[in-house]
């Protein structure tokens, strides 16, 4: 008999479900008996012993729908060994569960934050299988994250749907992506969705170089642009203050965020109208794309391998096409930021696109 305990951690995405039906499956199928508990509302569900009990049941018709059956929530890190409100400390209260309810493992689906814990609860001992998720894809230690090619069509789209518009009335929009600290989201949907110019964190951007390659566009007699911005795209002045100005900088702002930053900016310099369109939460939500089923299944399947093989404390992870196993002590605290050198920035940079360094 194995004893699985499972949650979900942190922001949701497409394809939880589908990751967790694929361990589930996988097991049930090899023929070995399995006890789940499925903990509620992420690392909540572990430190107050709020679970419920599943069967193999509960993970039929979840492979194609968005969102989580457990639910999930963010346990920042930072305060993960602070005591509650009621003094109780968390990650003792996260092992007396594990240990009461005698599981074998958890399995642990999540971004960086939740590696943070999950890496925390192997060094206090637990056995631990992570999977990652994240619309962001900036877990490092895998090439891909499931929720990123979902939230990828997602972005997309709204890119697609700006474009006709913007081409009606001859206008600048800004569609803001999903991404405070990376810009993978916004890169690639900017690139498919025919993005005119896409700012990232990675690139700090000069606004006088955006302005100039909406200028170029228009003496080439194109009557509209598009930008993609992701939501931490920064300007070369900003850059260059510490996070803590920085943080004091955007408190001040009266702007919603950096897009509205950036309209206002063009406006003011070119005269001309600025749209912002923020797709926001649509990016995380609906039903998984056919790749990202594929993909979170396949990496559920071998965490349910690794399951039966007692093999424990690493992330189940994606490397140079191949499902690989990741210690979790090298993927914790780490982050994988976009390469501004990489070739595909030089690639987007020769089909046109400006970048506003
Ligand atoms: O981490 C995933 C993500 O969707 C980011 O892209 C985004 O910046 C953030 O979460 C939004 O967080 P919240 O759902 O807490 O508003």
């Amino acid at each position: 008999m194995k004893r699985i305990g499972m949650l979900t951690s942190g922001g949701d995405c497409q394809a939880l479900n589908a990751a967790m039906r694929g361990v589930v499956k996988s097991i049930i199928n090899s023929g070995q008996e399995v006890e789940i508990y499925g903990f509620l509302n992420g690392y909540k569900g572990l430190i107050y012993g709020d679970f419920k009990m599943l069967t193999g049941s509960d993970f039929s018709g979840i492979l194609t729908v968005g969102g989580t059956i457990l639910g999930s929530s963010r346990t920042p890190f930072k305060t993960i060994k602070d005591p509650d409100e009621n003094g109780l400390d968390k990650v003792e209260a996260m092992k007396q569960n594990y240990y009461k309810l005698k599981l074998d493992v958890l399995v642990i689906l999540g971004g960086n934050g939740t590696h943070k814990t999950a890496n925390l609860l192997r060094q206090e001992g637990l056995n631990v299988i992570t999977l990652p998720k994240t619309i962001d894809n900036d877990l490092y230690g895998t090439d891909m994250t499931f929720g990123f090619q979902s939230a990828v069509d997602i972005a997309t789209n709204a890119i697609d749907c700006i474009h006709t518009t913007a081409a009606s009335h001859g206008r600048i929009f800004i569609v803001e992506i999903m991404g405070h600290k990376v810009g993978y989201l916004t890169l690639n949907a900017g690139m498919a969705g025919g993005a005119d110019i896409i700012l990232l964190p990675e690139i700090p951007y000069d606004i006088k170089k955006v302005v100039d390659a909406i200028k170029k566009r228009e003496e080439r007699g194109s009557k509209f642009t598009i930008i993609a911005v992701a939501e931490g795209a920064i300007s070369k002045e900003d850059a260059k203050l510490s996070k803590k100005e920085y943080q004091k900088k955007l408190e001040k702002s009266t702007y919603p965020s950096v897009s509205y930053e950036v309209a206002d900016q063009i406006h003011k310099m070119t005269g001309q109208e600025v749209r912002v369109t923020v797709p926001g939460h649509t990016q995380r939500g609906g039903s998984p794309c056919p790749y990202d089923r594929v993909f979170a299944s396949r990496l559920g399947a071998e965490a349910g391998k690794l399951i039966l093989e007692d093999d424990y404390g690493f992330m189940v992870g994606y490397r140079n096409r191949e499902i690989v196993k990741v210690p979790l002590e090298d993927v914790a605290g780490k982050l994988k930021m976009l390469d501004p050198d990489a070739t595909i920035i030089q690639e987007a940079k020769m089909l046109g696109i400006s970048f506003g360094d």
